[in-house]
């Protein structure tokens, strides 16, 4: 019954905008933060994801990097990843926010992708700012440094950190502008992208939710489904 709902709200859209998180890409075998899988060694993803943490023991969090990287150089979208790239390509207006740094929604060929917490596949120096494409899942050097001599760090949004101006503008302009607003795998408890759902709801845009679990959106989303994105999402849209 809210399937039917969601994909005749859906089908009268002409401006969609979608929010991921971790869970979209947990079919494809990437743990997410705050589930099953999200310790590695005896580290919770809070503990390492700090300019702190980095700063005192880069070789660590740069290690932790490295596992990720490895995971995720072995992974492929999945159905949910596909089924928001074939959404994009019939929607007149499309816009995708994204909490990942995983790469798999380009892999899958979304691309009005906003990668408003980084990428796992740049580097950015801390003493010239020069930031590069890495795809290496085992850097040689760990941790690795610029040809400046500068120490480099992942080109991601550590907790603490704000996200980068431009893509914040961005994605509240198109949560602002769309017409229905889709969460899907994001536990909703990371700011600032958990307020975007209470911006389109404050607005009157209906919000669509889902998750293989209940979040705090859950009760205030306009419909939520539960279930797993890589089952739901193809449904979704077919
Ligand atoms: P979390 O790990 O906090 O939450 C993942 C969400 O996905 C949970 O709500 C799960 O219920 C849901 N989920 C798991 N498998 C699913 C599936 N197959 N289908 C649908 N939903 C599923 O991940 P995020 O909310 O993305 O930030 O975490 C946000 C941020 O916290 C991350 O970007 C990262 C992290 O620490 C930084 O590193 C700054």
């Amino acid at each position: 019954m809210s399937l039917d709902a969601a994909r005749s709200i859906m089908a009268g859209a002409r401006s969609i905008a979608v929010l991921t998180g971790a869970g979209i890409s947990a079919e494809s075998g990437v743990p997410t933060f705050r589930g099953p899988g999200g310790l590695w060694r005896e580290y919770r993803s809070e503990d390492l994801a700090t300019p702190d943490a980095f700063h005192a023991d880069p070789r660590l969090v740069w290690e932790w990097y490295a596992w990720r990287r490895g995971l995720v150089a072995r992974a492929r979208p999945n159905a949910g990843h596909l089924a928001l790239a074939a959404l994009e390509g019939r929607s007149p207006s499309f816009a995708l926010i994204t909490q990942n740094v995983d790469g798999l929604h380009a892999l899958a060929g979304s691309r009005s992708i906003l990668e408003i917490h980084g990428s796992l596949w740049r580097t950015r120096c801390l003493v010239c700012g020069a930031v590069s494409e890495d795809r290496k899942s085992d850097p040689d050097r760990i941790p690795p440094r610029c040809p400046c001599g500068g120490l480099l760090r992942p080109d991601v949004v550590w907790f603490g950190e704000a996200l980068p101006e431009d893509l914040l503008v961005r994605s509240i302009a198109a949560v602002e502008a769309c017409e229905i607003l889709l969460v899907v795998g994001s536990s909703g408890i990371v700011q600032p992208a958990a307020s975007f759902a209470e911006v389109a709801l404050s607005r009157g845009i209906p919000v669509l939710e889902i998750n293989l679990n209940p979040t705090p959106l859950t009760a205030r989303a306009t419909i939520a489904l539960q279930g797993r994105s890589g089952e739901l999402l193809p449904r979704l849209i077919s």
